[in-house]
């Protein structure tokens, strides 16, 4: 008896978002890397922190194929970019890479609505949301930079900017998110 409830264009697209969640840890590690050789060690502690969280993500779709009763796969990583060139690109980069993580969710939850697959379609729910939190998180790193200076800040506003981005949540807040019991 077939027990898998996935049919399989929604496995083989859950499989690809598992290869882009890893591929995301990659970049995220290989940035920090680079932010810390730099010298900003907030940026790299934040970018450091993130890798992880794009790993869960990925750990995330993984046992989902698994509990649907599909089988999910584990292929080779892509190589990360070069370097950026300083912070402004990085968190450009970064930026751009979250936008397109997204638009492969949005795909994910079309073909579950397409196929009336609605346990994928709540499932995908969930990336939905934490991908707005997640390009918040890169807009809010633009802002402070362009704050700071932007192409033209100097040293101290920089070394100011990374401590302070060394303290902060890498999961932004939402005042919509806020209750009673949760102000
Ligand atoms: Fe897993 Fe940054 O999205």
């Amino acid at each position: 008896m077939d027990t898998n409830r996935l049919s399989k264009p929604i496995e083989d697209i859950l499989n690809k978002q598992v290869k882009k969640e890893a591929d995301a840890a990659q970049i995220y590690l290989s940035y920090a890397i680079w932010a810390d050789s730099e010298g900003y060690a907030g940026v790299a502690n934040l970018l450091f922190r993130h890798s992880g969280e794009e790993r869960n993500h990925m750990m995330k779709v993984i046992e989902y194929i698994q509990q649907r009763g599909g089988k999910a796969k584990i292929t080779a990583l892509a190589a990360p970019p070069k370097d950026p060139k300083n912070l402004q690109e990085c968190f450009e980069k970064i930026f751009q890479h979250e936008v397109d993580n997204s638009e492969a969710i949005y795909e994910i939850v079309y073909l579950s609505q397409k196929e009336k697959d609605w346990a994928t379609w709540n499932f995908g729910q969930w990336f939905v949301k934490e991908q707005i939190e997640e390009e918040t998180l890169v807009m809010n790193l633009l802002d402070k930079l362009k704050v700071a200076g932007g192409p033209n800040a100097t040293s101290e506003s920089l070394l100011y900017l990374d401590e302070k981005i060394g303290q902060q949540e890498d999961d932004a807040d939402f005042a919509r998110d806020a209750s009673v019991a949760n102000p």
